[in-house]
């Protein structure tokens, strides 16, 4: 049995830091252990240009504590407004390095995203053009579609007629939930090595069980929303499998607990803090620690045609459970650290 692992210093490929003193507070957690992050843009209002990409930039850099080696990875937010040249000028000076698109109403912050896909075409053909992948939250918001079916619905009736339109359209599929996102991710990617997939640390311990029965845990909730158990198994098949199309993109999403342990309860879990321990924990379970490296410092770079990290972070697994912070502490608010239910005991070595 293994009891230490050392990994290129991993990325994470979905990430929100939010801004102001919450970025005060979370920053911090992804620098730890990360070596960069793909930030996403739903900030109040959106990051959609270019400048708005390097004010936000520049104040990551400085809620980063002194000496931390982490690199934020911009995106921008896709309206219907947005700018191709623009985007092409944020791709050019290297600031930018993906471009989020969120139907409109699909999640936190997303009613300035996408309602007529007519309106967006130029922006995703200089997009398509020029290599810059376009991210997907790939859920339909139709209110009549389940919301357990809306990541399904949206690869047949979004996504798969997107990319018949505009097949040299580099695209991540966020935080798949579903086999059907597991199987749609590895073949697109074996026909032509455009398409990927993230999943996220929680959609690998979670199914929707564990949010809902004995009480609802708000803790849980996120979007998409954990599904029914042969989903999970088959994110971790994906994930475990070693196969380029998978890599990590946490989505950890903080939000304060009064806003979680609400009547209407914001959808995020926050994981940033101990994300590693637990894929380490999910992978030795799944009998792959050694195709953890491609997950989580692999795949996603040579995705993002990004060199992999030199830098190297050790994993040690003791007899004793890791005792991980129950909360992070903001100005903000406290923010709940994701408690995946069972005890783990790897943690990442100072
Ligand atoms: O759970 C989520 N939280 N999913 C998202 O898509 C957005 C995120 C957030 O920004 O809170
Ligand atoms: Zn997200």
């Amino acid at each position: 049995m293994k009891n230490s692992l050392t990994l290129r210093r991993p990325d994470d490929m979905h990430l929100h830091l939010r801004d102001g003193a919450m970025l005060a507070a979370v920053a911090p957690e992804s620098a730890r252990d990360f070596a960069r992050a793909i930030i996403m843009p739903n900030l109040v209002p959106p990051v959609a240009t270019m400048a708005q990409a390097q004010a936000y930039r520049a104040r990551i850099m400085a809620a980063l504590p002194k000496g931390a080696q982490f690199e934020p990875l911009m995106t921008l937010y896709l309206t219907e407004t947005t700018d191709p040249a623009d985007v092409e000028a944020a791709h050019l000076s290297g600031l930018v390095k993906a471009v989020k698109l969120y139907p409109a109403g699909a999640t936190t912050n997303s009613h300035g995203g996408v309602r007529n896909f007519d309106k967006v075409m130029p922006v995703l053909e200089k997009m398509a053009e020029i290599g810059l992948p376009l991210c997907t939250h790939g859920e339909v918001t139709t209110p009549e579609v389940d919301i357990f079916d809306r990541e399904a619905v949206f690869i047949d009736t979004v996504l798969d007629p997107l990319r018949r339109r505009l097949p040299q359209l580099r695209v991540v599929m966020e935080h798949i939930t579903t086999e059907e996102g597991v199987a749609y991710a590895a073949q697109g990617a074996n026909l032509g090595a455009n398409l990927a997939a993230t999943i996220t640390t929680h959609h690998l311990i979670l199914n929707r069980n564990h949010l809902l029965v004995g009480g609802i845990k708000p803790h849980y909730y996120c979007l998409p929303v954990a599904k029914r158990e042969k989903h999970r198994l088959a994110l971790r098949r994906a994930a475990t499998s070693g196969h380029a199309a998978y890599f990590l993109g946490t989505d950890s999403a903080p939000h304060s607990d009064a806003l979680k342990e609400h009547a209407c309860g914001c959808a995020g879990c926050f994981t940033a803090t101990n994300t590693m321990p637990l894929l380490a924990h999910v992978f030795e379970e799944d009998g792959a620690l050694d195709r953890l490296e491609a997950f989580t410092s692999l795949n996603g770079a040579a995705f993002y045609r990004l060199p992999p990290n030199e830098a190297r972070i050790s994993l040690v697994k003791s007899a004793q459970a890791t005792v991980f912070p129950p909360k992070i502490q903001s100005e903000a608010g406290p923010v709940t650290v994701f408690d995946p239910g069972f005890a783990v005991h790897w943690r990442v070595q100072p």
